[in-house]
């Protein structure tokens, strides 16, 4: 319509990615209403990782504006006013509801329409929900999820509400660890459930996994394999109170936290845009097939040169650097000038309890384990090593140093070839400090 507010730029969605998009075109230069950041969410662009850690801890916990991007990678926190004096606008508290890739215009939920020269999607992930796939009483009350900061209120509040009460976390990845250690940190007796043999199945391998069971359950943490939720049971009030196991066991709860998978929101830009894995489909610059479209962070299937092939990747790491290439090439193309190719190396960390992991490469081929992961060692330090084609691939560790750190991603980097397995398992963190 002729009432459609118009942008040069426009991103579509609020979260880490659009935040460092926002400050790499304040770097290479915007104008004042050249670019709009339309987001469902209230608050501006901040570190989505502090959600699942210190924003649930029990003593001063993380708040707002604390971790706005771009503090998460060392960087300067930009606050609402900042986009304010760039003339940057945040759109915020608005879901846009339909797009037209054609006419270039968004529509919002309120029947706003926005057009742009320039579109970026960073809508980045959602979650996978029981109630998806229906299991039976999963609308209760008090079973939660954890993407956006609202649900991390809702959480915290029944957190307090609950003292001293009992949680089932149902999942083992990303989500089932750190929550689960956060519940724990609360005082709150916790049951985790997973299906698989041992946690985070898609990075950890046996040994790792080993360690962190046994930490979580030195900690206190109860831990159920091999068999997932296939029910849930509430009071009068509708709040959860049992959670039915497939094997037949039922666990009380007074809260339930679900991590069971994030799926990428492409739903908007469906038949519009060229998709592969589950993403949208973009080249070494973040452009889809349409060449005013970008697409950044989770959503994007991109080329991950190391490794020769497409990849989508849910981490920070590569939303904050997808991001700030995606602006380098379309600041670059108006000068009629190209950017280098993303050339990404995978990056994915977690922290829980008094633990920090670091991974960087790729987790295929043999793997080594090298270092004590002895549960109860008082300084626990070990890692392991990815070994494919002779060559190491991928580095995993457990309360590594900076410098620790620098040389597993550099082995990730360099692949050094391995001759004798035994002998790497032998050197452990030292073969990385030599490369
Ligand atoms: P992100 O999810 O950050 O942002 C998407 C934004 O788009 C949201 O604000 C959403 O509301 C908005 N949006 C979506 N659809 C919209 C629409 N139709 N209209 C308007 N707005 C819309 N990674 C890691 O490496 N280490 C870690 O420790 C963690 N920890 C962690 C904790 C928790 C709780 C979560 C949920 C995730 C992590 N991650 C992580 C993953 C990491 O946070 C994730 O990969 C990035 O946030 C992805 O950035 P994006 O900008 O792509 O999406
Ligand atoms: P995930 O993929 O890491 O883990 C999903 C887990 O769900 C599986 O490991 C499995 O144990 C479990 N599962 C699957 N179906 C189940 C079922 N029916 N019942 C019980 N368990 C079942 O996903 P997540 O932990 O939900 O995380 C969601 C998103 O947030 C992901 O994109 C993730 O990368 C991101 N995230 C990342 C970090 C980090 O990088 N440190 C932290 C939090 C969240």
């Amino acid at each position: 319509t002729s009432m459609a507010k118009t942008f040069k730029y426009i991103i579509v969605g609020g979260g880490v990615a659009a935040g460092y998009a926002a400050r790499e075109f304040a770097k290479q230069g915007v104008k004042p209403g050249e670019l709009a950041i339309i987001s469902k969410e209230a608050v501006a662009p901040y570190e989505r990782p502090a959600l699942s850690k210190a924003y649930l801890f029990p003593e001063s916990p993380a708040r707002l504006p604390g971790f706005h991007v771009c503090v998460g990678s060392g960087g300067e926190r930009l606050l609402p006013e900042w986009y304010t004096e760039k003339g940057i606008e945040l759109i915020l508290s608005t879901e846009i509801v339909k797009a037209d890739l054609a006419a270039k215009s968004l529509i919002s939920a309120s029947g706003e329409t926005f057009s742009y020269q320039t579109l970026i999607i960073a809508t980045g992930s959602t979650v996978i929900r029981l109630t998806d796939f229906g299991v039976e009483g999963a609308d209760a009350k008090n079973i939660f999820y954890l993407r956006e900061i609202d649900d991390a209120d809702k959480l915290y509040e029944a957190i307090k509400a609950k003292k001293n009460g009992k949680a089932v976390v149902v999942g083992g990845g990303y989500i089932g660890l750190e929550l689960s250690a956060v519940l724990k940190l609360n005082n709150i007796d916790v049951t985790m459930v997973y299906p698989e043999p041992w946690c985070m199945p898609r990075l950890f391998t046996a040994d790792i996994a080993e360690f962190y069971e046994g930490y979580y359950a030195n900690k206190g943490v109860n831990i159920i394999k091999g068999t997932v939720a296939v029910g849930f049971t509430s009071n009068s009030d509708g709040e959860v109170k049992e959670v039915k196991l497939k094997d037949g066991r039922v666990l009380e709860a007074d809260i339930v936290v679900v991590g069971v998978g994030g799926r990428p929101q492409t739903a908007l830009f469906k038949g519009q845009v060229e998709e592969d894995k589950g993403g949208i489909k973009t080249d070494s610059f973040f452009k889809t097939n349409l060449s005013d479209v970008y697409a950044v962070g989770d959503v994007a299937t991109f080329p991950l040169k190391l490794y020769g092939e497409l990849r989508r990747v849910e981490h920070v790491d590569h939303s904050r650097k997808s991001a700030e290439q995606a602006v380098k090439a379309i600041k670059a193309a108006e000068d009629g000038k190209t950017v280098e190719e993303y050339d990404y190396l995978p990056y994915f960390y977690s922290r829980a309890f008094d633990l920090s992991w670091q991974f960087y490469g790729d987790n295929v081929g043999d793997t080594v384990l090298f270092g004590d992961n002895k549960p109860t060692s008082a300084k626990p330090k070990f890692g392991s090593y990815w070994i494919k084609d002779g060559k190491v691939v991928g580095a995993f560790l457990e309360s590594g140093t900076p410098e620790e750190n620098s040389a597993i991603a550099k082995v990730a980097r360099v692949q050094p070839p391995v001759a004798d397995i035994d002998q790497l398992a032998k050197e452990g963190l030292s073969f990385a400090s030599k490369i």
